[in-house]
């Protein structure tokens, strides 16, 4: 069904564009995470389930950009026993031992750095913290939805980037630190605020799983850059909170999220990026207080 839908949502992309990078498909559902300390302690080998078959299907979105015919699912059958626990082991198995010009990011394996972010059975999640599924049912890998795909599961994150940094994210400050050449204190109670907003690694698994951030990618600054916002918007030692608030009391920039709060089913770090936007709207009608 879901491969049905991926197939589905490829051919009218393919139709409907016919420019050197192909949009990928649009499925989000829900699947469960393994948490990187999980992910750390499970077994070196993936589970073929129960008394089952140790082959597993793995079914691929290819495109290339040298050779730009219709993107198609690609089949890779795997022996489990022979693979790693996670979706990104079989993409390195695949990579390394039977199709070397699969394309994926990848670098931490440990879900820090963000950038195996995928669409995983029609879930966008980390390849390195998503165990592979038992049981002999297929698994779908597509890129992230609604992004212009540059290569294979590789997506252009340009505009994701400019929106991020569209939020200016840095501290800012109109008077020089308390004592010269110092840090800035802050108390306890006020770093507390920043909990559930640092924690981001910018994968992008949000803002491409919301549909607000689908049909206007370009003027809605979508969910990570918005969780962004906020977390210097709530910083004690930023002294721009007003204009922070100002830059994006816009009816597309902010007040595109209706509170559908798929981000927050789909962050791998367990963040509530739509919290955060209500915490932004609520600021906005009480002036920053
Ligand atoms: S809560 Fe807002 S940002 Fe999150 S998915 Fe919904 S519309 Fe998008
Ligand atoms: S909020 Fe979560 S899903 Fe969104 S970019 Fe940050 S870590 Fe990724
Ligand atoms: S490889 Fe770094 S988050 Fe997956």
């Amino acid at each position: 069904m879901a491969t049905n839908l991926i197939r589905g949502a490829m051919n009218m992309t393919s139709r409907l564009r016919s420019s050197t990078v192909a949009p990928a498909s649009r499925l989000v559902l829900d699947r469960p995470y393994a948490t990187e300390t999980e992910a750390q302690k499970v077994e070196p080998k993936a589970s073929s389930g129960s008394g089952g078959t140790s082959m597993k299907t793995f079914q691929i979105y290819r495109w290339n950009p040298d050779n730009p015919t219709k993107p198609q699912l690609q089949d890779f059958k795997i022996d489990l026993k022979e693979c790693g626990p996670m979706v990104l082991d079989a993409l390195i198995k695949i990579k390394n031992e039977m199709d070397p010009s699969l394309t994926f990011r990848r670098s931490c394996r440990e879900g820090i750095c963000g950038s195996c972010a995928m669409n995983i059975n029609g879930c966008n999640g980390l390849a390195c913290l998503t165990k592979i599924e038992s049981g002999p049912s297929e698994t779908t890998i597509t890129p992230l939805p609604h992004m212009f795909v540059i290569k294979d599961l590789v997506v252009d994150m340009t505009n994701f980037y400019n929106q991020y940094k569209s939020i200016e994210p840095w501290l800012k400050r109109k008077n020089p630190p308390p004592t010269a050449g110092k840090e800035i204190p802050q108390s306890k109670k006020d770093r507390a605020k920043l909990d559930g907003m640092y924690e981001c690694i910018l994968c992008a698994c949000c803002s491409t799983s919301c549909p607000s951030y689908w049909w206007n990618p370009e003027s809605y600054l979508g969910p990570a850059a918005l969780l962004h916002a906020n977390r210097w918007i709530s910083d004690s030692r930023d002294e721009y909170t007003k204009e922070r608030l100002d830059a994006i009391n816009d009816e597309f920039k902010l007040y595109r999220c209706h509170t559908i709060l798929n981000c927050a089913r789909a962050c791998p770090k367990g963040l509530n990026p739509g919290k955060q936007i209500t915490n932004i709207k609520h600021l906005q009608l009480t002036g920053g207080a």
